[in-house]
């Protein structure tokens, strides 16, 4: 059975892969802030029938604590075969430099730190599959969101990069590019185009996990609405409000 790692197992969209790995029989390790939400995840596991819970409180924007966060994993389940980073915060279309280095520290550096530990330790076991929340937001900068396009653009090259830095150790990378989700996050939100729940994107990671694909647009339609957008001459994007 597989041994799961979730980081910000509180986000709408990783509770819904706990669910399924639980479902699955999978032992899962979930670290997240919020300590009661936390036990409900866990507690939900348990109920639908993983084979192991572990939790670990903390705020994964203390970067001292990532490497102390794996030993403890590898110690509760054993290596684990897939790592899911899930956490992660929007910001406001208005975001200034007051507010920037907090969305920038939570999207980017945090899940740097974090991809890098984990990629560190299934380098040198030759095994394991690194997953990461991105965004189509950071195929191209929007006024929408400059801050978290800007991390989620920083985010998936890094694991562009971790792909082809770990293939030759046999270690996979999933990129996740969800577009709109209905989730906490983007609750305020007054309209969202193709807009899908969690559950459909918790889905679509676990088929790619299975496929062993590199990168999933979720829903699918996002692969195309972003290859037109990227195509889009800046003389043309900047004129435009979306
Ligand atoms: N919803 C969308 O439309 C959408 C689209 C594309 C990508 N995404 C990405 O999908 C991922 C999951 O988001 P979601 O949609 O599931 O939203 P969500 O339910 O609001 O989840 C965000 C999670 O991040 C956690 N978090 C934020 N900062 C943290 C920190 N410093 N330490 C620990 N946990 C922290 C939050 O914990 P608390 O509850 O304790 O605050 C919350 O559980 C994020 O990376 C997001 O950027 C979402």
């Amino acid at each position: 059975m597989k041994r799961v790692v979730v980081l910000g197992a509180t986000s709408a969209i990783a509770q819904h892969v706990a669910r399924l790995y639980a479902e699955q029989g999978a032992s899962l390790f979930l670290a997240a802030r919020n300590p009661e939400r936390l036990a409900a995840v866990a507690a939900d596991a348990r109920a639908r029938g993983a084979t192991q819970v572990e939790t670990a409180v903390l705020d994964l924007d203390d970067l001292r604590a990532h490497a102390g966060l794996f030993e403890a994993a590898d110690a509760a389940l054993g290596p684990p075969d897939v790592v899911l980073l899930a956490h992660g915060v929007l910001g406001s279309r208005e975001a200034g430099p007051e507010e920037a280095p907090a969305i920038l520290h939570t999207d980017l550096v945090s899940p740097t730190s974090l991809l890098l530990q984990a990629a560190r330790r299934m380098e040198a076991r030759r095994a394991g599959t690194l997953v990461a929340i991105s965004s189509v937001a950071g195929d191209r900068g929007r006024a929408a969101n400059p801050v978290y396009g800007a991390a989620k653009a920083g985010l998936t090259a890094l694991l562009s990069a971790l792909r082809q830095r770990l293939s030759p150790s046999g270690v996979s990378v999933l990129t996740v590019k969800p577009g709109f989700v209905d989730t906490p996050m983007t609750a305020h939100l007054p309209e969202m185009p193709f807009a899908v729940g969690p559950d459909r994107v918790a889905r679509d990671i676990l088929r790619a996990l299975e496929r062993g694909a590199d990168v999933v647009y979720t829903p699918l339609i996002w692969r195309l609405v972003m290859l037109v957008v990227r195509l889009l001459p800046e003389k043309l994007f900047k004129k435009l409000s979306f």
